[in-house]
């Protein structure tokens, strides 16, 4: 929720969000099912979930 409502507070008109998460191992989930909804405007990513055993290992993946 608190996602979603930093979301809700600003203009995403134009803008291009990349949605990142870590996890134990559930991803995304439905959560960003949502998010088109909560910022109106904005082009949105396929995004980027790392598990947390692999965190420290995804710099590289983060950065491409
Ligand atoms: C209380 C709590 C419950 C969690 N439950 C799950 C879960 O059911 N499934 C899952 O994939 N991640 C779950 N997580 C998230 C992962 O444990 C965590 O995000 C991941 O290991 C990366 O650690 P970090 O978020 O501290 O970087 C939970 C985290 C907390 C704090």
């Amino acid at each position: 929720m608190l996602i979603y409502s930093f979301l809700e507070a600003y203009d995403w008109d134009g803008k291009t969000l990349v949605p990142f998460c870590t996890s134990g191992g559930s991803g995304f989930g439905r959560s960003l099912d949502k998010l088109p909804d909560s910022a109106p405007g904005a082009a949105i990513l396929e995004g980027l979930h790392v598990s947390g055993s692999r965190v420290d290992g995804a710099s590289e993946e983060v950065a491409a």
